[in-house]
């Protein structure tokens, strides 16, 4: 029997990615599309909506109905909407991949909580690529001397509300954890006026906004006499709901816990 999932954001840029994605994963069927209660796109037909034939699912703001009879639900609504998604999800004791970036701080120890009872996939990038580019900045942060100062730029198009984008943030994360800094240490320089000498040990942030692009993340690792670049482009949001799916898919078949895309990566399952 196929997974059944729900699109929580439906209406949204990536929610439509991923009603589209999801026509060509045969073994995944969306049986509920969630927006906002305001959404003015409530009542109508989710596949219609995302300009595919006709789904049977109308868009509805009604989570705990849709969760009824779903195997997993995928989050790419808005920050706000976390914390009561969330709880949603963990009385119903259904998986949860949260796509959604840029929520409050203060809800970290509610995903750990839910992650006692319900699987849960804290994914900030779902792209397969920007997935293994973490591992490779961690890793590289780990072999070079820590004479390499460590710059993050992004780029995303003008509609991004975030900045830098979460990506960034666990691109630094991850960079920390290969120098063993606190993840404190690793973010300090995100909001951080760029005046003066760089401060010997902080990682850098550099951000753009413009276009439509779907997201530009390079990592710089900058030494004397020679600088490492390692990079990932996204030239569409395909990349990011089909990822989604991928993750999504795997998902359901865990256990209660806390999980991230690179356990899908990494995982003894093939890709498709
Ligand atoms: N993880 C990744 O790889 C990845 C990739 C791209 C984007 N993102 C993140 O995904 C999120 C969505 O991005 P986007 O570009 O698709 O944004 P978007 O176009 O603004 O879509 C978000 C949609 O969520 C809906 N919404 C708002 N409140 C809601 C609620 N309480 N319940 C259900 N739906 C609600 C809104 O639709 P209505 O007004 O119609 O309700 C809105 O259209 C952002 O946080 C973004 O940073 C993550």
């Amino acid at each position: 029997m196929a997974t059944r999932a729900v699109i929580i954001g439906a209406s949204g840029r990536m929610g439509q990615s991923l009603l589209r994605a999801a026509r060509s994963f045969a073994d995944l069927a969306i049986t509920g599309a969630v927006a906002s209660a305001a959404s003015g796109a409530l009542g109508r037909d989710a596949g219609e909506l995302a300009g595919t034939a006709p789904l049977g699912v109308a868009v509805s703001a009604d989570l705990p109905s849709a969760l009824a009879s779903a195997d997993v639900a995928i989050d790419f609504s808005r920050p706000e909407a976390t914390a009561a998604n969330l709880a949603a999800c963990r009385s119903a004791g259904t998986p949860l991949l949260l796509g959604v970036t840029g929520y409050p701080e203060q809800i970290e120890a509610e995903l750990a909580e839910a992650a006692r009872h319900i699987p849960l996939l804290v994914a900030p990038n779902t792209s397969l690529g920007v997935t293994l580019l973490i591992e490779l900045v961690r890793t590289a942060a780990r072999a070079l001397p820590e004479a390499f100062d460590i710059e993050i730029l992004e780029t995303h198009h003008r509609m991004k509300r975030d900045a830098p984008s979460g990506t960034a943030l666990a691109l630094a994360r991850a960079a920390g954890e290969g120098r063993d800094l606190p993840a404190d240490e690793a973010l300090a320089g995100a909001g951080a006026a760029r005046t003066g000498a760089r401060p010997a040990g902080q990682i850098g942030f550099a951000v753009l906004r413009g276009g439509d692009g779907a997201g530009e993340h390079d990592v710089r690792f900058l030494g004397a006499g020679e600088t490492l670049v390692l990079g990932h482009r996204a030239s569409d949001r395909n990349v990011f709901a089909r990822g989604a799916l991928t993750a999504a898919l795997w998902l359901a078949q865990q256990p209660a816990g806390r999980y991230f895309m690179r356990d899908i990566l990494f995982s003894d399952q093939r890709l498709a």
